[in-house]
């Protein structure tokens, strides 16, 4: 195995969700690749893909994967795994990987982490207290306005954050936080903050050190329910560009979060490479930052790599080996949107294992992306997770990449087949 990288990769994709079937489907159209193997992956995407069953928060599999298979490149998906510092664990081994160390990924792993670097380098973020003793987080609570966001600090898969509407609530939030009730060792640091009102946009940037490229802007919804109601999920819909955002306020991001965050890193002696994902609120104030995520978006990425209209694979090995990014990348006109296909039910208690009839042809400018998809021991496709599968719709403006979307939606079928009408609902309706 060596570092030296050529024409010829051969690419683990690792992860098993939406976002991960589009890196791979990506990545295997780079003239670079030769293959894309995927670790664990899902059903949809082992018809595409050869599929390995490991664990890919193991770093010993994967590593073990890595050499049976003369991977020579590694494209990491989820969080988790940064977190346990597979790329550190890769870049021992002389394998070059896409995304952070275990130290930049802390910028997801640890909210109370985060705060405090944003704090101490002067980005807007909302104000906060982080705590891990009940009687000091009370005390807080005691003089906090309402609504007010309780945190678990650790990593929760999208659920530890609580917008809690009294202080009885925001009580019973950090009580069953700190004891380790509800989030385990994750909850046992909680941050508890100010609770901003704005619209929500996502940030994407490939980012090598102080050097990054952006993507297009896109906007999640995280509400299992039409009009924003009801619980959070992982993201239900999502699509891009969100042109809410103009080049001026792009521009303003760049310059008083994404600049000053990688300065920061590298002043903290963290050398950033991969996705940086800012989470924004654009508050009445301004933009503040919400969180920071390490990796690309899920469901974000699936509508924002569909934009990107040259080979995303050099950007991707130039961040993992640490050379600077380019300036920026080509972008296709129109827009698009993925629409979360979940099964009902999902966040909570969902059923599993139903039978999922995709159409043989896909409707044209459209692609279907699976996520909670396996295949039975019939070599049938059935669900296997709450987000089944993202319909991407791809238009020469957003009402046509939804009409496509939404198109794929109703030719696909499975019995507790769940999904939002109104992705993209923001945007449509402003303009
Ligand atoms: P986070 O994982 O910190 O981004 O939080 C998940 C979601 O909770 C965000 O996307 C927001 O919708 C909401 N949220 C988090 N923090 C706040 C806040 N301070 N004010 C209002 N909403 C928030
Ligand atoms: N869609 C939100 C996330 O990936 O965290």
């Amino acid at each position: 195995m060596s570092m030296a990288i050529n024409d010829n990769l051969k690419i683990l994709i690792l992860g098993s969700g939406g976002r991960e079937h589009m890196l791979a489907k990506v990545c295997s159209q780079s003239p670079l690749a030769n293959e894309v193997i995927v670790a664990p992956g899902n059903g949809g995407m082992a018809k595409e893909f050869t599929c390995f069953p490991i664990n890919a928060g193991d770093n010993a599999a994967v590593l073990d994967l890595v050499r049976q298979e003369e991977v020579n490149f590694v494209v990491v998906g989820p969080e988790v795994p940064l977190c346990n510092g597979i790329v550190d664990a890769l870049a021992d081994a002389n394998v070059p990987a896409y995304g952070p160390n275990a130290a930049g990924a802390q910028l997801e792993g640890s909210k109370a982490f985060t705060k405090d670097f944003l704090a101490r380098h002067g980005i807007p973020t909302a104000a906060y207290g982080t705590f891990t003793e009940v009687e000091d987080a009370l005390a807080f609570l005691a003089q906090s306005d309402l609504p007010v966001v309780v945190k678990a600090s650790g990593l929760a898969a999208g659920k530890g954050v609580i917008i809690c509407q009294t202080r009885e609530e925001a009580e019973d939030a950090t009580r069953e936080m700190l004891s380790g009730a509800s989030f385990g060792e994750s909850g046992k640091k909680v941050v508890i903050e100010e609770f901003l009102e704005g619209e929500e946009a996502s940030l994407h940037v490939i980012a090598s050190g102080e050097s990054y490229v952006t993507l297009p802007m896109s906007q999640d919804h995280k509400n299992i329910g039409e009009g924003d109601v009801g619980l959070n999920t992982g993201g239900m819909g999502a699509y891009a560009p969100a042109s809410l955002v103009t080049p001026e306020m792009l521009a303003d991001y760049e310059e008083n979060v994404v600049r000053p965050t990688l300065a920061g890193l590298k002043a903290d002696g963290i050398d950033f490479r991969g996705t940086l994902y800012v989470g924004l609120m654009l508050s009445a104030d301004g933009p503040k930052v919400l969180e920071f995520n390490v990796r690309f978006g899920d469901p974000e990425t699936q509508a924002i790599l569909p934009m990107v209209n040259e080979d995303l694979l050099p950007s991707l090995l130039a961040s993992a080996k640490g050379e600077p990014m380019p300036e920026r990348l080509k972008f296709k006109e129109g827009a698009t949107m993925v629409v979360v296909l979940a099964s009902k039910g999902y966040p909570e208690s969902y059923p599993k294992g139903e039978i999922i009839e995709v159409p043989e042809n896909l409707p044209e400018g459209t692609q279907l992306v699976h996520a909670g998809t396996s295949l039975a021991d019939s070599g049938e496709l059935i669900t296997s997770g709450g987000r089944v599968l993202g319909a991407v719709g791809i238009g020469s403006n957003l009402g046509e990449a939804a009409k496509k979307a939404y198109l794929l939606c109703d030719q696909v079928a499975f019995e507790s087949k769940y999904f939002r009408r109104d992705i993209g609902h923001h945007e449509l309706n402003r303009t």
